[in-house]
């Protein structure tokens, strides 16, 4: 196919602005995957870090494979999907032990991996192998949604469907790593989400919600998140230094992550509710502190509003499998957000 206007102008203006990331030069499946899965849903700017000490700690799929549960997901700590360290994880040992540490190289192939969906097996598809899949995320379709002044809603099959689509046919198939960096680029700098700068975007003239003057209202992302709330209520029992931990290892969020004993409910509990549960497991505690709190998260589908209480102890709380732990060592361990805020507080624990 023939190159597009759309695609000229925007592979000649990649030439003139200088937004260097580290996965930019290199060509290897493994860094482009590893890069591609850590921005998903992340900025840039909180990503980069998370890549360099991936790829610093595991150079190798096979470094990667051979990690324990642990280690991966203590080095993923704070980036939030937990979901999407597991399956890189798993992937990673896929590879390394099912094809021969090859990834795949082709778009199909690619699909079929764990935690790799469309987006992502574009993204290694074209970056790696120069193969022609348009790569679609949050920015490209707002270029495009504003470029044709299509109002297609972004979060529907069809929106999806449709600025795919589009995305394909104005690709550059001899350069389509370069023209999908670019595209991405593009939103990222250049069509933002508000104020974005059209005076210097290399494809203005062609923009029709420029011409209409209806760029603020590009693109209608119509669906609303219904969040579930959920009140946590972590206790940080203490003998001595001997605190208790547990793994989360339910299908739920956070899962493989490490967290303290918790009361869990869907409203904030009471103080008789509190007693009645410390007098259970704790028979004879003693909170050290005022609850603190509200901490708050927010989740895709759900927020989390979380409290923390000290309470001594003279024996280990009556709870199932508890990990003793001395808290000197609690940093070794992955945890949600919510408590390494907590623990980092410095009057957190002693
Ligand atoms: N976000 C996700 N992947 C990206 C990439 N390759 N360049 C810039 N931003 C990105």
């Amino acid at each position: 196919m023939a190159k597009s206007p759309f695609s000229k102008k925007l592979l000649r203006w990649q030439a003139t602005y200088d937004r260097k990331m580290p996965w930019k030069d290199r060509t290897d499946a493994y860094a482009i995957w590893l890069s591609e899965i850590i921005l998903q849903q992340t900025r840039v700017e909180q990503g980069l870090p998370y890549y360099l000490r991936f790829l610093d700690t595991f150079p190798t799929v096979q470094d990667l494979a051979q990690a324990d549960e642990k280690t991966v997901m203590k080095l993923w700590e704070g980036l939030g999907y937990y979901s999407r360290a597991r399956h890189l994880h798993f992937t990673a040992r896929y590879i390394a032990e099912e094809l021969g540490g090859l990834f795949p190289d082709n778009y199909k192939d690619l699909l079929k991996l764990k935690g790799v969906g469309p987006y992502t097996a574009a993204a290694i598809a074209s970056f790696a192998y120069g193969l022609p899949h348009a790569v679609v995320d949050g920015n490209v379709f707002r270029v495009l949604a504003r470029y044709t002044a299509d109002f297609t809603d972004i979060s529907s099959t069809v929106g999806r469907q449709t600025f795919t689509q589009l995305a394909n046919q104005l690709l550059d198939p001899a350069q389509a790593g370069a023209f999908n960096q670019a595209l991405m680029d593009l939103g990222a700098l250049v069509c933002k989400p508000t104020n974005p700068t059209c005076s210097i975007c290399p494809v203005q003239e062609g923009c029709r919600a420029l011409a209409q003057n209806i760029i603020g209202d590009l693109p209608v992302k119509s669906k609303k998140i219904k969040r579930q709330t959920r009140y946590f209520y972590f206790f940080i029992f203490r003998k001595g230094r001997q605190t208790w931990i547990q793994k989360r290892d339910q299908k739920d969020i956070w899962q493989s992550l490490y967290e303290f004993p918790k009361l869990e409910s869907n409203r904030a509990i009471t103080q008789k509710e509190l007693k009645a549960y410390l007098s259970t497991v704790a028979p004879q505690y003693l909170l050290q502190k005022p609850m603190q709190g509200p901490f708050t998260q927010l989740l895709t589908h759900q927020k989390i509003i979380g409290h923390f209480f000290e309470v001594k102890v003279t024996k280990a709380p009556r709870i199932d499998r508890l990990l003793p732990i001395h808290e000197d060592r609690l940093a070794e361990y992955p945890f949600p957000k919510m408590i390494k805020k907590y623990l980092d507080t410095a009057s957190a624990i002693g």
